[in-house]
């Protein structure tokens, strides 16, 4: 066989295409290079995956005592994220979050703000109803803030509301009081990402609290103005 004589004027030199890899200029096939962002399917399956994880948990005082798990309630598409405490009693009954007269409130202070409590996406630190409405002890606060992180993840909010101590306690620590550090901005960063957080009082609080309802109304104020200056539509 005659080998080819190299001419300078050869657009395409075979030595150098060999060189860089054949496949590596003639694959047709796309580069995934979406392969990470999150689709709708992918949210839905990691939340199932969650919620089996948290239902498959043992030795747990709160999920023996429970009648069943209470994991989310309203849109997991919404920039928004509100977390509270866990379940009361009739959250345990019906298997959703805030369906109480807490809830009540908090549906109020969102329509407040013109949230829709269905346009914005809700769930608690721990997702099963403490025996009697206790305070989840400090273990099991600890023992549920993995889900919790996990869950924040694949919601991905823009803005996270914590409401109340526990709330506050499963992400930022026990050792800081809620009424220094309500109110303000903050960032929470988990796996390397961070997410803007502000602190604010429980729902259950202001029922029993009504003089403190003013600084959740300068709170809502703040979030509100957050949602705006983001452009965030919710
Ligand atoms: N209080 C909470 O923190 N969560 C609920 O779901 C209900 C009451």
């Amino acid at each position: 066989m005659i080998e080819r004589e190299k001419n300078q004027n050869d657009i395409i030199d075979q030595e150098l295409i060999n060189s860089f890899g054949i496949d590596y200029i003639f694959d047709s096939k796309p580069i995934n290079r979406l392969k990470n962002k999150p689709t709708i399917e992918n949210v839905i399956s990691r939340l199932n995956d969650l919620k089996k994880k948290i239902i498959n948990i043992n030795n747990c005082n709160l999920k023996k005592n429970a009648t069943q798990i209470v994991f989310n309630d309203g849109d997991y598409k919404s920039p928004l994220m509100i977390i509270g405490e866990g379940p009361g009693q009739k959250e345990d009954e019906v298997g959703k979050p805030f369906v109480g007269d807490a809830g009540q409130l908090l549906n109020k202070m969102l329509a407040a703000i013109n949230l829709k409590r269905q346009n914005v996406y809700i769930t608690n630190v721990v997702n099963y109803r403490p025996p009697k409405n206790r305070k989840p002890e400090l273990a099991e606060i600890n023992r549920y803030s993995e889900f919790l992180r996990e869950h924040i993840t694949i919601i991905n909010p823009r803005i996270l509301i914590l409401m109340g101590s526990t709330a506050m306690e499963a992400l930022f620590g026990s050792k800081i009081k809620i009424s220094k550090e309500r109110g303000v901005w903050k960032e929470l960063i988990i796996n390397n990402k961070t997410y803007l957080t502000m602190i604010t009082f429980h729902p259950a609080y202001l029922l029993r609290q009504a003089d403190q309802k003013k600084y959740s109304w300068a709170d809502l104020k703040e979030i509100k103005k957050k949602i705006n200056e983001l452009k965030l539509i919710i």
